[in-house]
């Protein structure tokens, strides 16, 4: 293997030979072909590697933080010509947190529940894993600009790493469908934003059609690029786990990318021979978006697209996903399960997670402690299994909400008697530390 550099001031990326394979028909495409979907049966495209030539040593022992520590897992081709830098902005390197309060609300075992909280990337969002891979990959191929189709997210993530690289970036974003933080961030960071009147699916439908026509860089989680970047957040749950894995990872399901790259991440660890099994991916969809969830449980291998999707959790309000195929093998696979919830659960499970645990997620994060809750309940999860719940996005990506949902600051005269009495009237001041924690836990 040899060993090759795309330099950077930070790390030189020695990958290996990897080759894009359709999951449908196994067609092979050479690396340097612009292309998203199998263009004999449209199938979904995978990266596929030679894992005998990877020494685990390049993976367990790698040193450096965040997505590009794990660069002998990245497509990279070796012996290219281009001395190439990351687009980076140190995505990556999320805490792990030890839920035990969560987990007793719940009526789970201490030590039994963690939250991988991806609102804790740079942009707020697991979506920059992704994009440092999926733009370092726009550069190497010399695109002109990228483009995506959004929930918000994925807009916000590329308009900064666009911004990094110095490429023109464009974004459809469904009107009125968006959380205000994400097209803040879009707008900041010089995206030009389109508002498209339509939903999700039909941005995702119009971006690709553009992106054919105009030769721009498709940036959506179709992009097996992308993929690549997100399969790494299954290699630091394992490794801040001591390389152990949990029984279950549950996380919400919109485009279905990121629990496909998750299962991927975690099977690689296995093929690798780092660690032996894989933990049951559960995926859970708002009640009003679930065609994952429906086929899941209909035992169908497709899906049947849901064309008005509705749910506050904004995030996750897609009605035909794109990578449904591949997350419905994920969670087959893997023995895990499907869910859907409520927008109160959601709602519920978002300031729960905020009041017992001291972690700000918007309300699609909140969609897996939510599932959590109701497969717990319904007996569906064991208890002493190990979970893990992946929170995907920041609190203050959906400011509006987060004030919807709680009580209004109550106004106030500039003198201590007032403030006291109106604490003492709300009983707030009386409530001693233990009353207060049985609230929420
Ligand atoms: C916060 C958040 N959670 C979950 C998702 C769903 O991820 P995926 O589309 O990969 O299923 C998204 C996608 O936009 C998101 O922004
Ligand atoms: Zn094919």
């Amino acid at each position: 293997m040899e060993i090759y550099g795309l330099r950077t001031h930070y790390v030189t990326i020695t990958t290996m030979e990897y080759r894009v394979e359709c999951i449908k028909c196994g067609r092979r495409f050479p690396a340097h072909k612009i292309i998203y979907t199998c263009d004999k049966c449209n199938g979904l495209l995978d990266i596929k590697y030679d894992y005998s030539s990877i020494d685990n040593e390049r993976i367990v022992k790698a040193k450096g933080r965040g997505v590009w520590k794990y660069k002998a897992l990245l497509p990279f081709k070796e012996g290219s010509s281009s001395s190439l830098s990351p687009i980076t902005i140190n995505e990556g390197d999320t805490p792990l947190y030890r839920c035990d309060r969560l987990a007793q609300s719940i009526g789970l075992g201490i030590g039994d529940l963690w939250v991988k909280h991806e609102g804790l990337n740079p942009s707020g969002s697991f979506k920059d894993r992704g994009m440092t891979v999926g733009v370092t990959k726009a550069m190497e191929l010399h695109v002109k600009g990228v483009a995506c189709a959004s929930t918000g997210n994925t807009s916000a993530s590329l308009a900064i790493f666009a911004a990094k690289a110095g490429i023109p970036c464009y974004v459809l974003l469904p009107k009125g469908k968006v959380a205000l933080g994400k097209v803040a961030q879009a707008m900041m960071h010089g995206a030009k934003v389109l508002s498209l009147l339509g939903n999700f699916d039909d941005a995702l439908r119009v971006v690709r059609e553009l992106c054919e026509e105009e030769n721009l860089y498709l940036l959506n989680s179709v992009n097996p690029y992308r993929l690549e970047g997100q399969k790494t957040i299954a290699f630091e749950i394992a490794e801040q786990l001591n390389w152990d894995i949990p029984d279950r990872v549950i996380l919400p399901v919109g485009n279905a990318g990121n629990i496909s790259a998750i299962y991927k991440g975690f099977l690689e660890l296995e093929k690798l021979g780092i660690t032996s099994s894989v933990p049951m991916m559960t995926g859970i969809q708002a009640e009003g978006a679930q065609p994952v969830v429906r086929a899941f449980k209909d035992a169908r291998t497709e899906i049947i697209p849901e064309p008005e999707p509705e749910t506050i959790a904004s995030a996750i309000r897609i009605g035909n996903p794109v990578n449904a195929a591949k997350a419905l093998l994920a969670i087959r696979n893997s023995g895990g399960l499907a869910e859907s919830v409520s927008d109160a659960e959601i709602t519920e499970s978002q300031l729960l997670l905020a009041r017992a645990e001291g972690i700000g997620v918007e309300p699609a994060s909140a969609a897996s402690i939510a599932g959590l809750r109701k497969l717990y309940d319904a007996g569906e999860i064991d208890r002493g299994e190990k979970i893990v719940c992946i929170t995907t996005g920041h609190l203050l990506k959906d400011p509006e909400r987060a004030i919807a949902i709680c009580e209004a600051p109550q106004e106030v005269m500039a003198d201590l008697e007032s403030v006291r009495h109106i604490l003492h009237a709300t009983a707030t001041l009386n409530k001693n530390r233990e009353e207060h924690i049985h609230i929420y836990a």
